[in-house]
This record gives C-alpha cells, structure tokens and sequence, in this order.
C-alpha cells in the first residue's frame, strides 16, 4: 500500500486570496464535490463558486480562474518516497534527458544556442500502480473503463509525470549536420553546412534537474568544408541536431535564427489543439488520455504560413510542465511546422511562480532577438496571455507585429470563464484579432503587419468580460449586476453543478 499524500508537498500549500493562484492540488481522485452556499456578490466570488461547484480537488487547480492541470506536480524524491523506489532500483535504470528543441541568436561572438532541458530517471512502476495514479488526474472516470489506446495514452502520460530529476549532473551535447528539414514546407530552414562540435554545458543541473545555457558555437568546418553562415549573411533559419551525450533520449533540433525577420509565439492548448481548459472533466481526458486532436484546421493555416511567408521562425511556447513536454512536441512535430519549443521548467512549478513564467520566457525571446517581429498566437482562456501579450506591445515597442487571440466561448458555450481585455485598450485594431475560427486567419498579410480581418465582429469591454448574462465590471473595477443578474448567476451555477454531479 502506497501513500498518496506523500507527494503532497506542505510547502505548496499556500493559502492564496481569490482570485489569484489557489493552492496545489491534493493528489486524491477527482470527484465533484458537495455543494457549498455561495455568496455571488462578485465577479471574483462568481467564478469561484463555478469553480468550486466542480470539487474541491478542481478548485485547488485552479489559477486566476482557469484550471491548470498540470500545476504542482509531485517532482524527484516525492516521487521516489511515494512510490517506494529504493536508491539501488534507481540507480540501476537509465539516466534521460529532455532536451527541448532550442533557439540560438547572432552575436559578435558567434552563434548564441539556449540549451535547455531535464535529466531524470524514470522508475519502473507496475501498471496497478500506473492506473492508480492515473485515475489521480480523471474525474469521474477509471482508466479501465477508457478504450486501450486511451489507456496507454493514460500510462504513457502518468509514468512521464511520475520522473525522478537528477541534480547536479554534467550535461554534455554533440552538435552535428544531419537535420532532415524540407525547405520548401519548413520556412525554407536549411542545414547548417558547418558547426559540428561538442560541448559541455557550464553549469550541472539544478536541484530540479534542469538545464538552461546559453552555448556560442565555434564556427567549425562542416562535413564538405563548408561552414554555419553568420546571421549577417543569410535570411533563412539554420538547422543542427544536438545530442546529449550519454543516451538516445535527449535528441533534439537547435534553429539558428537571423537577428532579423518574422517569428511566431504560439500557445498549443486550445489553440493548436482541442483541451477545452475551461471545462476540467473534459480538459483532463483530453490532456490525460485521448488523443491530440487539432482544432478544427488551424494546421492549415500554418502550413500556408509555412509555405508563403519566407524564413518564418516558429516557436511554440507554452506553461505546460517540462514533464509533458514529449506528448506535446510529438504532436506538434506532426501536425504543424517545425520550431523551437519553451515549456514550464521545474523550478517554476510551485503556486507562486504558475503566472509569472509565460512572462519570463517571452521576455527571454524577445530579449534574444531583439530586432525581429513577433507574432503572438493563443486564445482567451489564459489569463497570463490575456495579460502579457499586450503587455509586450509596451516593454518592446515595435517588436509585436500581431496578435491573435481565439475567443474561445464564441464556439464553446462550456466556456464559462472570464477575460480581461483591458490591455488592449490603446493598442490599433489593425495590431489584433479576437477570432472565432482558424478561417478568420485566411486572408491576412501578416508579412505587413495587417492582422485584422473585418469581417470578423471585435466586442471588447477594455475590462473583465465573457461572463453570462451581461455580468460586467466597469472601468473602477466596480461590479455592476443587478439582482435580477445575481439570481440568474445562481441559477446558471447550480445548472453547472447538476451538470457535474
Ligand atoms: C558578419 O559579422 C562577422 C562578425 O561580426 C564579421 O566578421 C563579418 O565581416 C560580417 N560579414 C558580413 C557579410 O557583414
Ligand atoms: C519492471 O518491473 C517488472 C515487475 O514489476 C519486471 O517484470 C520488469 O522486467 C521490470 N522492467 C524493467 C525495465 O526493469
Ligand atoms: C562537472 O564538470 C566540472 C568541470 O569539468 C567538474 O569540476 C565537476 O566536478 C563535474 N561534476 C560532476 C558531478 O561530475
Ligand atoms: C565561418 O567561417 C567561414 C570561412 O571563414 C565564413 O565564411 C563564415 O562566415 C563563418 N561563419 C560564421 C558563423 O562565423
Ligand atoms: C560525446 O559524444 C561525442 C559523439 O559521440 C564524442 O565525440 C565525445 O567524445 C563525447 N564526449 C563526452 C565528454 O562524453
Ligand atoms: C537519437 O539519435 C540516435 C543517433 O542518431 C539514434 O540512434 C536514436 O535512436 C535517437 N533516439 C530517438 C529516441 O529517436
Ligand atoms: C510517451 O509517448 C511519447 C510520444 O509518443 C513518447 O515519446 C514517449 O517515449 C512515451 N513515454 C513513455 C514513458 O512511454
Ligand atoms: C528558474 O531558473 C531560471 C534559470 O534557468 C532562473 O532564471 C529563474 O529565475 C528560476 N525561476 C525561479 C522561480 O526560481
Ligand atoms: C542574444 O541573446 C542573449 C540572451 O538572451 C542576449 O543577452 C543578447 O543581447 C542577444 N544578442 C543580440 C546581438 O541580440
Ligand atoms: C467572444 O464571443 C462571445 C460569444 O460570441 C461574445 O459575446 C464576446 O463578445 C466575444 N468577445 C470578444 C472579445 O469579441
Ligand atoms: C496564405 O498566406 C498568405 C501569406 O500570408 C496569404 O496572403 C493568403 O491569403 C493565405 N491563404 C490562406 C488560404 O490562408
Ligand atoms: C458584447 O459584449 C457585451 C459585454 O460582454 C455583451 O453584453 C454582448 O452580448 C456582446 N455582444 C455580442 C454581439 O456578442
């Protein structure tokens, strides 16, 4: 008999006041709780009261009114307790890494490459326990009863969050020319002709087991004689493969990108794929156990950007845990363009850090090209998005040519989830879109900075809307709702728990 609550780290346990980050999740099954009475006299206290009608375990995953499944995750010796893993078991199994595709810039130096990623072992768990711990991120179902492609989809996720890091371990990486790239899909990215070399990274890992450096590459003699050209020299994204040393597990691809040019930051959840965050049951089977779908065809509209728009960097960003991020990449790598990743590193998976980490890594990015155009892609379940991608247009001025925001309660009445448009408020309407479906994203000239396609309505308050019934709140930050609102707020919230219950 092993012990869930062990990997209930105290620590994450912070009381926090609503509607900021509640605490970490307790790891016991999912199951819709009781009905509390709920005073609906705000905005704040609306949303919690959707949130907690859907148990209190979903209301511990919840950040700034959205749930985040993967916040808290049990990580390194909690796992190895909870499991009862012994050191000898651990240290015969393989050492991993994760090495997540990287981006590098054009300095006086050289080529700039971050490096970034995570060494762990992975313990042999048995599939009892496996399922167990699965059934952990389901509400209301059992793993057994799910279809077996579904199963093991459920195990293959749950033995990557179940991952024990290894701090203090040297990290050495082989940069080689032998990137499979199809110029005329991938953004005519080419190989680089030069650039092969080994190099131990500056730093071991960190207690959490992550990596993160910056590597300058010495300008090395490919394998014809040829050479990386500088970013002085060429438009088009340079490809090197980078392999850790040590394991076949840390394969990733590194694009050297010219100061110049287009990038795009695209968020993956409920953007470039169906999670319907806002809906907990339905986000956690879709994250836990069935498989990546796309939304709708928005692959299309980025294989068009692909193809028309010239040395394009794509970087998928996104603050799902590093732990997941294989599904995620292999998913990507399949149905959208290649591109640099960034996920949630380690130590920024504790309560505290949840919103502040999309922000730290865009900066990272816009920092390292600080001349290139950005792109912003995500959509208006995300509070952080809604927050720090106007944001940018601010702390980098000129460097955010669009963005795009999917409205995601204009296809999804099961979005019931507030969002703060606020931000928006100076910003030309030519510079953004809220859309509705990927076609909206047809017919732009991203190249020239026309984002805004209008025929697509825009319905922005420059304050917290998207709640039923007309609920909103007025530029003081005042709630404006009559009784007659708040009885039907009642009403609604009740519907949803009977929904969930
Ligand atoms: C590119 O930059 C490198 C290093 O800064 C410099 O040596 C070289 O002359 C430059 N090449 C061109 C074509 O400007
Ligand atoms: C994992 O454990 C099972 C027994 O629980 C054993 O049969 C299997 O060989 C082990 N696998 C590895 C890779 O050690
Ligand atoms: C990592 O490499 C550094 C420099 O080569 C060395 O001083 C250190 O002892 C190494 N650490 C481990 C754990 O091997
Ligand atoms: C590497 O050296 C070659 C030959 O001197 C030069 O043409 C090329 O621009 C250099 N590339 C970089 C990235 O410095
Ligand atoms: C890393 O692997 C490369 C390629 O296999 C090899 O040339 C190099 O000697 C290795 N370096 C270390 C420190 O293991
Ligand atoms: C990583 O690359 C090595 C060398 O090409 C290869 O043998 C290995 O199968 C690759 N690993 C994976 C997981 O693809
Ligand atoms: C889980 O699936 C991913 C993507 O298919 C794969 O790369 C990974 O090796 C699998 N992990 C386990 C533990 O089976
Ligand atoms: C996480 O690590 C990065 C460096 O890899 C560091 O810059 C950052 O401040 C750390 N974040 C937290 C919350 O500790
Ligand atoms: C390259 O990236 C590093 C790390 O973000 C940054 O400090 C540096 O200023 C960038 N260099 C240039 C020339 O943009
Ligand atoms: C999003 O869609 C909903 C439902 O169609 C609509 O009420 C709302 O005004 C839209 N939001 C924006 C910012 O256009
Ligand atoms: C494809 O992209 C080009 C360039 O951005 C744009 O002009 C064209 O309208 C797009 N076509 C579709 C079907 O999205
Ligand atoms: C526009 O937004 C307001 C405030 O959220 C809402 O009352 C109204 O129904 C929306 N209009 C449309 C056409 O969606």
């Amino acid at each position: 008999m092993f012990h869930l609550f062990w990997l209930l780290p105290s620590v994450l346990a912070v009381p926090a006041p609503h509607p900021m980050i509640t605490p970490a999740p307790a790891l016991t099954p999912r199951d819709p709780g009781v009905v509390a009475e709920r005073q609906l006299d705000s905005i704040g206290s609306y949303v919690g009261s959707v949130i907690s009608g859907l148990g209190s375990d979903v209301s511990s995953f919840v950040a700034s009114g959205v749930p985040q499944f993967f916040a808290g995750l049990p990580t390194g010796t909690q796992v190895e307790k909870s499991l009862g893993i012994s050191d000898s078991d651990l240290a015969a199994t393989p050492t991993q890494v994760l090495n997540v595709p990287a981006y590098g810039n054009w300095t006086n130096a050289g080529w700039n490459v971050r490096v970034h990623g995570n060494v762990f072992k992975q313990p042999n768990i048995s599939t009892e326990k496996l399922d167990d711990l699965a059934n952990i991120f389901l509400i209301d179902v059992d793993i057994k009863d799910l279809p077996a492609d579904q199963q093991a989809q459920a195990r293959n996720l749950t033995s990557e969050i179940f991952v024990v890091q290894q701090r203090n371990v040297n990290v050495t990486v082989t940069f080689a020319n032998d990137v499979t790239v199809k110029p005329e899909t991938d953004s005519g990215a080419i190989n680089a002709a030069g650039g092969a070399q080994v190099i131990q990274l500056p730093y071991e890992t960190t207690d959490e087991g992550d990596f993160d450096a910056f590597l300058v590459l010495f300008n090395s003699t490919g394998p014809d004689g040829g050479h990386m050209m500088g970013g002085n020299e060429t438009d088009r994204i340079q490809t090197l493969n980078m392999y850790i040393n040590g394991t076949d597990t840390g394969n990733a691809t590194a694009y050297l990108v010219p100061p110049t040019g287009l990038t795009i930051v695209s968020d993956i959840d409920d953007i470039l794929r169906v999670t319907k965050i806002y809906d907990p049951k339905e986000g956690l089977l879709n994250s836990f156990a069935r498989p990546f779908t796309p939304w709708l065809n928005m692959p299309d509209i980025y294989a068009n950007w692909s193809k028309t728009v010239p040395n394009m960097h794509y970087h998928y960003l996104t603050t799902t845990p590093e732990q997941v991020t294989r599904n995620y990449m292999d998913y990507i790598y399949k149905t959208y363009p290649l591109g640099s990743f960034d996920t949630r590193p380690l130590n920024f998976s504790d309560a505290s850090a949840t919103l502040a980490i999309r922000k730290f890594l865009l900066d990272r990015i816009f920092q390292t090209f600080p001349q290139r155009k950005f792109i912003l892609v995500g959509d208006t379940s995300n509070s952080d998005v809604m927050k720090d991608y106007p944001q940018l247009t601010k702390d980098y001025p000129g460097q955010v040519q669009c963005i795009f925001l999917r409205n995601t309660s204009s296809t999804d009445s099961a979005d019931k989830f507030p969002y703060d448009t606020s931000g928006f408020k100076d910003l030309p309407q030519n510079q953004y879109m809220f859309f509705n479906v990927p076609d909206d994203l047809t017919s732009l000239d991203i190249v020239n900075g026309q984002c805004y396609n209008s025929s697509v309505k825009q319905n922005l308050t420059f304050s917290e809307q998207g709640l039923p019934f007309g609920l909103s709140k007025n530029a003081a930050g005042a709630v404006r709702a009559s009784i007659l609102w708040e009885t039907a707020a009642v009403a609604l919230v009740l519907m949803i728990l009977i929904v969930f219950t």
